[in-house]
């Protein structure tokens, strides 16, 4: 597979350790933050060679082939419709989640509506962030749940996950973000006594 240009908006926990992971990986990643000045920002840019970081707008310019949006749910709605230009025919993956409006967890209702040609999948937002950080579970690979389009963009989203060290199960396509979205809850409730180093596996005599 050949290495991707990887725009993330946001660099705290999720686009933060994700990010890395696809350094190491050999992606380029172009992060998108609100102060490209501070402190973060410049070690960010020592994490490779190959990494830029500057504002959303900047990172959206690069001509990413993917577009990974890791910012607070709430601030989702406006960031899609301000830079919806940019986004629009890209392949995005929205680990981003708008928990405690009452509305649906995902933001897929925005990008159809902003961005109707981009091929949009969920991903990385049902797991804690610790969990792409180290994705083995005494020796045992954990999976990560998706959804998201068939076609070209569906490979490059598996590459991704499998680059993070998880193995992806998706569940289908657009129509089965929610069910992708119900294992946040499934997730939040184990961690409670579990802790958050968490993942799932799915068993099954059919290969997969
Ligand atoms: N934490 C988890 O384990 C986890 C797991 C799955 C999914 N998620 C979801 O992933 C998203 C990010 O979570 P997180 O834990 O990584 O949060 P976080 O550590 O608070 O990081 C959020 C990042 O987004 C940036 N940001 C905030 N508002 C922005 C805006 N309007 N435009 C551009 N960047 C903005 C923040 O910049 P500043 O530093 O300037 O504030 C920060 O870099 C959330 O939607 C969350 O629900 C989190």
């Amino acid at each position: 597979m050949a290495t991707l240009r990887i725009a993330v908006l946001g660099a705290g926990n999720i686009g933060g350790t994700l990010g890395r992971k696809w350094t190491k990986a050999g992606h380029t990643v172009a992060y998108g933050v609100r102060d490209p000045q501070n402190a973060e920002a410049q070690t960010l840019r020592q994490s490779g060679a190959s990494v830029t970081v500057g504002t959303v707008a900047d990172a959206l310019g690069t001509d990413p082939q993917v577009i990974l949006f890791a910012i607070p749910g709430g601030t989702m709605e406006a960031t899609i419709a301000t830079h919806a230009a940019q986004i629009n025919g890209r392949t995005v993956i929205d680990a981003a989640n708008r928990l405690g409006g009452g509305g649906p967890t995902d933001s897929f209702a925005n990008f159809q509506q902003q961005t109707p040609t981009a091929q949009v999948y969920r991903a990385f937002n049902t797991l804690g962030w610790e969990n792409f950080e180290n994705p083995v579970f005494n020796g045992m690979q954990g999976d990560l749940f998706f959804a998201g389009p068939e076609g070209d963009s569906l490979a490059q989203v598996e590459q991704l996950i499998s680059d993070v060290g998880l193995r992806p199960i998706r569940l289908g396509g657009t129509d089965q973000i929610g069910a992708v979205d119900a294992l946040l809850g499934v997730w939040f409730t184990l961690s409670k006594t579990l802790g958050r180093h968490l993942a799932f596996k799915v068993l099954s005599d059919a290969s997969n």
